[in-house]
């Protein structure tokens, strides 16, 4: 691993507590405006100064975050499904590795299906995507899409993962689950978790604490952190439990005070 991918890397996985906290803003490239992400710069401006990456679309980048914004981006390279359709989540690459060097980005985030009848396309694709940034150093990580059908247990989530850690993924994006000490110890690579659908934040940061506990680096988080009733209060809540050890009673207790 040239010196490149391991500074970009550690653009995401902070060393100083080897964690990060990824704050996911991609929503759109399959779900239109979705709720607390009408205007994604009113959205996250209050939120980046807490976030150690952003993680959206090309679009969003260009026509929505100021050039000058200080922090690593991790650029969703993945698309072409979208809620209404018949085969959402059957992604196809939505971007060239040029276009994301000239982005500046610190890593891109690519979705695999495993379990749906196409999830053939999403494995290739991934391991195109790894040579590909790879020839720029630019890591990659994996996000293992949950069809409805498919279970989030740790024995499909075990499945996804160590599938796309063997594609080449240098981090993995998974849910946390029940078990998830089995996902993080048959993954060879560092593994975040998705937030999911919003929760009451106490549970929201439980489900952090808890996934930290059981190995995880960090979030990658969206939802629990953007439709949060105050979402600078809540990132900065989860950027204790994933820098600070906070315990989720302590998390909280931040949460209720920076709410004021
Ligand atoms: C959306 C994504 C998001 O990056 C990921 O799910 C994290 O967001 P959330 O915490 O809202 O689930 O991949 O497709």
């Amino acid at each position: 691993m040239d010196w490149g991918m391991k500074n970009r890397l550690s653009r995401i996985i902070k060393p100083t507590t080897g964690h990060t906290l990824m704050l996911a803003v991609d929503h759109g490239y399959f779900m239109g405006p979705t709720t607390g992400l009408e205007r994604p710069w009113e959205a996250v401006k209050d939120l980046v100064p807490h976030a150690d990456t952003l993680m959206l679309t090309k679009g969003v980048l260009r026509n929505c975050i100021p050039p000058e914004t200080d922090i690593p981006i991790v650029l969703r390279v993945s698309g072409g499904t979208s809620i209404i359709g018949k085969e959402l989540l059957h992604e196809g690459i939505t971007s060239s590795m040029e276009d994301a060097v000239r982005l500046n980005v610190a890593g891109v985030a690519y979705s695999i299906t495993v379990g749906m009848p196409w999830e053939r396309d999403t494995i290739l694709d991934l391991a195109q995507i790894v040579d590909m940034a790879g020839e720029y150093g630019i890591p990659v990580v994996a996000v293992t899409a949950v069809g409805k059908e498919l279970g989030k247990d740790a024995k499909y989530l075990s499945l996804a993962s160590r599938i796309a850690a063997e594609h080449g993924a240098h981090i993995v994006k998974t849910y946390y689950c029940e078990d998830f000490e089995k996902v993080v110890d048959t993954c060879p690579v560092p593994i975040v978790i998705a937030g999911g659908k919003k929760l009451p934040e106490k549970d929201a940061l439980t489900m952090a604490y808890n996934a930290l506990q059981t190995g995880a680096v960090g979030v990658d988080m969206g939802r629990n952190i953007f439709q949060s009733e105050n979402p600078p209060a809540m990132i900065q809540a989860v950027k204790a439990i994933v820098h600070n050890k906070a315990t989720p009673e302590e998390a909280y207790q931040i949460f209720q005070e920076k709410k004021k």
